[in-house]
Formats: C-alpha cells, sequence, structure tokens
C-alpha cells in the first residue's frame, strides 16, 4: 500500500517516477521529427498495440518482442529507466507514454513526430484498472470496486483524470501525424487496424507478415510471452499474482457495475465528453 507521487496535479505511481524526470521529458526532451510515440491512458490496451507496432518494424519476426523486456523496446518516456534509455538512443525513436497531454514533451508540438492515441470504453478501463492497480505496490491500493469508481470518477487514480486525458489528446485529432485507435476497433478488426498503422507509419506488409504479426499479438501468444506479460516485474513492485493480460474483451464493465453505477457514470461521462460528434466514441 502505497499513496502517489503527485506532480502538477496529476498522481503518479511512486516507483520508477521522480518529478524531476517528468519535468525534464516535458521541458528538456528534444522531439525528433523520425519519432513516433504511443499515447494511452493506463489500461487502454496500451501493450498490445505497442506489441502490434512492434511486430511490424519486424515485419511478423517475433524474435524481438520474445528476448527484450516490452519496456526496454519501447520505453516509457515518463519513468526514469525509460526516460534514460531514450535520451541516449540515436536516430528515430519508438516510445510509449500514459502521459497527460499537458506534460507530454513540448518539442513535440512543433515537430512532425507522430503520435498513436488509442482509447478504450472507460468503463472497461476502470474494471480493468481496478484489478491491475490492486496488485500493484507502487499506488494507492483501493479495497473494493466502489472505492475505486469512486476515485476513478474524481480523476484519483493513477495518471489522474481519463476524462481529462482523452479530451485533451483528441484536441489532435485533426493532424497528420495523429493517429486515434479504439481497443474496440481493434477486437473487432485487429487487420484492419495493422493496415491503418502501417499506412501511418509508411510501413508495408506482405500478406504472410500481417498473419504473422496477428499470430505473435493475440491474447494467448501475448499472455504466453514473458517478455511483454509483465511476469518479470520485480517482487518489490507487484505481488505475484499481477496479471495484465485478464480477459481481454469488450464490456467486461457489464459483470461489475451495479445499475445504480451504470447509470451515474452515463451521466458523469455525457457531462465530461459533450460536444464531441457521434460515432466517435465506438462504444457508445
Ligand atoms: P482486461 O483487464 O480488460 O483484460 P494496458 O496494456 O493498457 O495496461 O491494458 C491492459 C488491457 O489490455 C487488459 O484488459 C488486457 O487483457 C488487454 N490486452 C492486452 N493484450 C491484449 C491482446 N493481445 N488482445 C486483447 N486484449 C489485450
Amino acid at each position: 500500500m502505497s499513496d502517489y507521487l503527485w506532480f502538477e496535479g496529476i498522481p503518479f505511481p511512486t516507483e520508477e517516477y521522480k518529478k524531476e524526470t517528468i519535468e525534464e521529458s516535458r521541458d528538456k526532451f528534444v522531439i525528433r521529427d523520425e519519432d513516433t510515440a504511443i499515447v494511452t491512458y493506463p489500461k487502454s490496451g496500451s501493450h498490445w498495440l505497442i506489441e502490434i507496432v512492434c511486430l511490424i518494424q519486424t515485419k511478423g519476426d517475433p524474435t524481438w518482442i520474445q528476448s527484450v523486456p516490452i519496456w526496454d523496446r519501447v520505453p516509457w518516456i515518463e519513468t526514469q529507466n525509460g526516460y534514460k534509455i531514450l535520451i541516449s538512443k540515436e536516430g528515430p525513436r519508438l516510445f510509449s507514454s500514459h502521459l497527460p497531454f499537458h506534460l507530454f514533451p513540448k518539442s513535440f508540438f512543433s515537430s512532425k513526430a507522430k503520435v498513436i492515441y488509442l482509447i478504450r470504453n472507460p468503463r472497461d478501463v476502470l474494471v480493468s484498472g481496478y484489478f491491475f492497480w490492486s496488485k500493484m505496490k507502487f499506488v494507492k491500493n483501493p479495497e473494493s470496486l466502489r472505492t475505486y469508481f469512486e476515485w476513478f470518477l474524481k480523476g484519483n487514480v493513477a495518471y489522474g483524470s481519463w476524462f481529462e486525458h482523452t479530451r485533451a489528446w483528441l484536441s489532435m485529432r485533426e493532424r497528420d501525424n495523429f493517429l486515434l485507435l479504439s481497443y474496440e476497433d481493434m477486437k473487432k478488426d485487429e487487420k484492419s487496424t495493422i493496415k491503418k498503422i502501417c499506412d501511418f507509419l509508411g510501413k508495408k506488409l506482405e500478406p504472410d507478415e500481417l498473419d504473422m504479426v496477428l499470430k505473435y499479438s493475440s491474447f494467448q501468444a501475448m499472455k504466453e510471452n514473458k517478455m511483454s506479460n509483465l511476469s518479470l516485474i520485480p517482487e518489490n513492485l507487484a505481488s505475484n499474482d499481477l496479471v495484465l493480460l485478464r480477459k481481454g474483451t469488450t464490456g467486461d464493465w457489464k459483470n461489475h457495475f451495479t445499475v445504480a453505477q451504470a447509470e451515474a457514470f452515463d451521466k458523469v461521462f455525457q457531462e465530461k465528453m459533450a460536444g464531441f460528434p457521434p460515432g466517435l466514441f465506438p462504444w457508445e
């Protein structure tokens, strides 16, 4: 049981994060036009997307994803380890981030670097987050889903409010260097999503290479890949029954929310996400 590291109103996990690193990555990290970032609110399917992008880079060859831990392949810029790797890496960089818009490296906004932003039904994000963060030793652990539900609506969870994160990042959605994806579309038709990512990144896959990307990024393959399933997280950071690949479905929130919670959530969603065009959120 831990609390959070607070930085400019956003709660961060206490291990692997330092105010100085978050501040430096925002103010001093120099983005290169050839860089690509995968940005998500936690529990939106980040690791799945990272695995897909890695496999696109290797044209479906699984050697890289099966030999290098996911956090070293596509480092998290806001973590101490990730930041260290990224500042000393030459050439085009591929990195991940859960940072809210206002804490992301400022130099990105005047660059041609690419961002892939993945969204997921926040109700499923909430349920997934409840199970995940309960097993982590470096965040505040909720004692029940009911408690976590309240924290989530207020934004008192790791990386702050889903609503603010999503609203702010979606302001970029008309830009050429920004690709918006959803977990729901990936589940419905992963092949089309992979093709969209390839087009965005200027990559081309042969049909058999595309099949390999699909094969090695499947739920089962990732669950068995210890370089990607977070089983290598040290014991002092997470309990050994932590599961990243828990269910991998859409709509699991229906198994966990009470009717009253579902109604309360709808109300907050309507209020906070007002103004976006109909159809933007594939789960609504
Ligand atoms: P559930 O907890 O609902 O199962 P993140 O990587 O952002 O932490 O997101 C984790 C969620 O993505 C988990 O959701 C996990 O099961 C799901 N996920 C990870 N890999 C997946 C895959 N290959 N296919 C489908 N879902 C996947």
